[in-house]
């Protein structure tokens, strides 16, 4: 490996939402954070590079990504991992892929029209659809011999009862870390192209994938899908950026993307933050390598859970990830209420994750743990778990 994940960094005191909020909200001060999906690692040093180049510069006045190498950055990018060719005019910058969702919330619907999701998911999805006043319609997944599946039939039958005019969907998914196939991609495409369903794809964590799975960007199945899609990326994830704030969401269909424009001219937003679009610009370019160590590295840290919990811990079930950094653990044989469960992890463990009710429908019982940090840390944060169950 070329680059190395060990380092633990000290992140109290910088601001930090996942370790600096513990005190603020009645955590145990020696708390380890474990919930909120960034990770305890710096960004690729190219990207850092990049950073200090430009504050050397010392000028961070209005910018913009006015030649074309911030695009060729990102278009290498798609065409070379997931043969997804894009054009210039589709690209959208946002500040965040919630942001892109809820401005597609506006864009595409009326308040009160019926927006669907797949719970449990990334708790956002059901926050978006409520704050902007519309309708919001479960698609539950279904467990099932330790894996999650998506139930067509209901999926085909809340969309038909509910007039639903937009689904919102997480490819691949937070937090029961599913990749979806292309057939279920396409089942689900077919069906919204059947009822006129628009879809927002969030992508985000597109370029975590274990080996063995590949993931396949929606709007590419089929032209008809691009045709009402659209398509939300951002390197946030990728390169642990969230703090610069910056998405790029690709919007193909030119009325889908008139449309889109205009409801993000009334948020006022115009040009996006200048370091966001430079550390975005590098991590395309220059984080290949960096990704590919970061991702043997998770593959490790995902065996270190996998292997202790076994072992060690085995009234606790891991839900075994396809994609991305965030492991959907199974307390439900522990028979413990929700309260009382996330009592014993945050008072007793010591430790923050994200208790499954806050993303929906099928959360209870269930605990999101982040293994975006060096092992030693995960190590510890497992060794606490089995003190206190035990
Ligand atoms: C599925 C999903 N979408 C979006 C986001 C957040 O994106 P942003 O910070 O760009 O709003 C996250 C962060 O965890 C996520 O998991």
């Amino acid at each position: 490996m070329t680059y190395s994940f060990d380092k633990i960094i000290d992140r109290r005191g910088t601001d930090s939402l996942k370790y600096d909020l513990a005190a603020k909200r009645g955590m145990p001060e020696d708390i380890i954070p474990l919930w909120v999906a960034d990770m305890d690692f710096p960004a690729p040093p190219e990207v850092l590079e990049a950073l200090v180049e430009k504050s050397r510069h010392g000028i961070f006045g209005y910018s913009d990504t006015i030649g074309d190498d911030y695009f060729n950055a990102l278009a290498d990018w798609y065409a070379s991992r997931f043969n997804w060719h894009l054009s210039p005019k589709w690209l959208v910058k946002t500040p965040g892929v919630v942001f892109a969702i809820c401005t597609a919330i506006r864009a595409l619907t009326e308040e009160g029209d019926a927006v669907l999701i797949q719970e449990p998911v990334y708790y956002p999805f059901a926050g978006s659809v409520r704050a902007n006043n519309r309708n919001l319609v479960v698609n539950e997944l279904v467990y099932r011999d330790g894996r999650y599946y998506i139930d067509f039939d209901d999926f085909e039958d809340k969309i038909a009862r509910n007039r639903v005019r937009l689904f919102i969907l997480c490819s691949p998914h937070n937090p029961v870390g599913r990749v979806w196939s292309e057939e279920e991609l396409a089942a689900m495409g077919e069906i919204c192209l059947k009822y006129g369903v628009k879809v927002v794809a969030d992508e985000i964590h597109a370029d975590f994938v274990y080996p063995g799975y590949r993931h396949h960007v929606f709007e590419t199945i089929r032209p008809e899908f691009a045709d009402m899609t659209i398509t939300c990326t951002a390197p946030t994830k990728t390169f642990n950026l969230a703090g610069l704030q910056i998405s790029n969401v690709f919007i193909s269909n030119t009325e889908l993307r008139k449309k889109f424009k205009q409801e993000l001219e009334k948020t006022g937003y115009s040009q996006p933050n200048i370091m966001g679009l430079v550390a975005c610009k590098a991590a395309y370019r220059y984080g290949a390598q960096w990704l590919e160590d970061l991702k043997s590295y998770l593959v490790s840290n995902l065996a270190l859970v996998r292997d202790f919990l076994a072992q060690e811990l085995p009234s606790v079930r891991l839900v075994e990830p396809e994609g991305t950094y965030l492991l959907w653990l199974d307390f439900r044989a522990l028979d413990l209420p929700d309260k009382e469960l996330n009592d014993l992890i945050v008072q007793k463990a010591g430790l923050w994750l994200n208790a499954g009710p806050m993303f929906g429908a099928g959360g209870e019982g269930f605990q999101r743990i982040n293994i975006g940090c060096p092992a030693a840390t995960l190590q510890k944060a497992l060794e606490r778990l089995k003190k206190a169950f035990r």
